[in-house]
């Protein structure tokens, strides 16, 4: 298995190029299931998720073709098995995104039930109960989900907790429906907003992507479209809150501040100064940072996907920080490791306080999850001395070559297997 071996000290300094977002490309590429004609993405990040997705769509019979600039064109034309295995979907949950459109476009869809993960159980019974809305005949059986509906028809569904993907299924499943449906409590992550506007451009007929209510007035049939896919705003996250432990000065290229409004205020918060023109966000931070609180919460609230990296920031800030994760209930797993690196922190249910130190101290750490993983190498870049990150497979599922990034930036960092 890889590891990162990485020397703590170096303040960031540089400028880096932000990739595709991983939770915009993951949905988006499941949308071309909807259409018999071509569609063709830009900005594509090249992620683990991302290539297994592909294998899943190209297991269905979509054909999968990459152009010189590594744009992906992705033509569902003839799609032979409306069939998602379980030794494919449990390596990836986002996989239960072609349950929708498999729905819509073929009428029926085996989907294995993704698996829990790390940072909880992760049901999908809302994705389900939207369906059946929606006049599916679902039911659950040896672990699949086996869906059937001649043709899917329009309604108003409510869905009891923002869901991400659960909006985002039900987005797609409705483009092709008989009649209007609402999603009420829909989510309004700029991911779901970056579906909606590929959709539109496919012929959907959708209103109020981005507001807790989508109405989708379903067509017969969508067409191709080209898309680019949005920045992701959980790296540009997690590369301002590496610039800001580490006392650097950094620039990101390709991506936007509006994206992640409650990220940059808490960041400014804890003393950087962060400045940002249309397409780059510039960061600078002298000395350590203040202790800053943060209370998970759905878009556009502070995001659980940047918790993690926030938890090493307050590890070395100056003060005392409560971090409350109110989205899924066992996201505090990089805490343990964190303590192993000389981090004060102490877990009650839901909240972490953080008391922080002047100093943690390298040593040998485990990811346990994806945003974990990010938190342990933001740690291990302030560490004194090295620190070896271990099973950075999950950092491979959503960061695209982070430690060739951070060496552009003058991280001592690198990658051993
Ligand atoms: C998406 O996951 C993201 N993944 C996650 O990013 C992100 O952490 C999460 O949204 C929250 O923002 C993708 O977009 C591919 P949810 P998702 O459904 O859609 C409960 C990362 O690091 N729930 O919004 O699976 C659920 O248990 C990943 O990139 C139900 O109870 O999350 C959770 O408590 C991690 N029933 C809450 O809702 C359901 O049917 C929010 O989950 C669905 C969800």
């Amino acid at each position: 298995m890889d590891k990162l071996l990485i020397q703590g000290g170096v303040p960031l300094k540089g400028e880096v190029r932000i990739s595709g977002a991983k939770n915009a490309a993951l949905p988006i590429m499941c949308a071309a299931l909807l259409s018999r004609s071509p569609l063709r993405l830009t900005n594509v990040p090249h992620l683990r998720d991302v290539t297994t997705l592909l294998n899943l769509l190209g297991g269905m019979g979509v054909a999968v073709s990459l152009d010189e600039k590594l744009g992906l064109e992705l033509d569902a034309g003839r799609l032979r098995s409306p069939f998602a295995p379980y030794e494919m979907v449990k390596t990836m949950r986002a996989s239960i995104l072609v349950l929708g459109p498999l729905l819509a476009r073929c009428g029926e869809a085996r989907v294995s039930l993704p698996g829990g993960c790390a940072i909880g159980q992760r049901p999908v019974d809302l994705h389900i109960k939207g369906l059946q809305a929606m006049g599916a005949d679902i039911r659950v059986e040896h672990g699949y989900i086996i869906a059937r509906a001649q043709r899917l028809k329009g309604a108003r569904i409510f869905s009891d907790l923002v869901t991400v993907t659960g909006t985002e299924n039900l987005m797609m499943a409705a483009c092709l429906a008989d009649g209007v449906t609402f999603i009420e409590n829909a989510a309004r992550e700029p991911e779901v907003v970056d579906l909606a506007n590929c959709l539109k451009a496919m012929g959907a007929n959708i209103e109020g992507a981005g507001s807790d209510v989508i109405t989708i007035k379903g067509v017969s049939a969508l067409a191709g479209a080209e898309h680019r896919i949005m920045p992701d705003r959980i790296e540009t996250g997690t590369f301002l809150v590496a610039a800001a432990a580490s006392g650097g000065s950094v620039r990101l290229r390709n991506t936007s501040a509006r994206i992640l409004e409650a990220v940059v205020d808490k960041l400014r918060e804890a003393g950087a100064k962060i400045t940002a023109e249309d397409d780059t966000i510039a960061l600078h931070m002298e000395g350590p940072p203040t202790s800053v609180n943060v209370r998970t919460a759905p878009y556009p609230a502070f995001p659980t996907d940047m918790q993690a990296q926030f938890m090493a920031l307050d590890c070395i800030a100056r003060g005392t920080a409560v971090l409350t994760e109110t989205i899924f209930e066992n996201r505090f797993m990089h805490a343990l490791e964190l303590q192993r690196l000389g981090a004060d922190i102490e877990i009650s249910g839901n909240a972490a306080v953080v008391k922080g130190v002047a100093q943690l101290d390298g040593a040998t750490v485990m990811a346990t999850d994806l945003r974990a993983s990010a938190s342990l190498v933001i740690a291990g870049l302030v560490a004194r001395g090295e620190t070896v990150v271990e099973r950075i497979y999950h950092l491979d599922r959503g960061y695209e070559c982070i430690e060739e990034k951070l060496s552009q930036l003058g991280a001592r960092i690198k990658r051993v297997h």
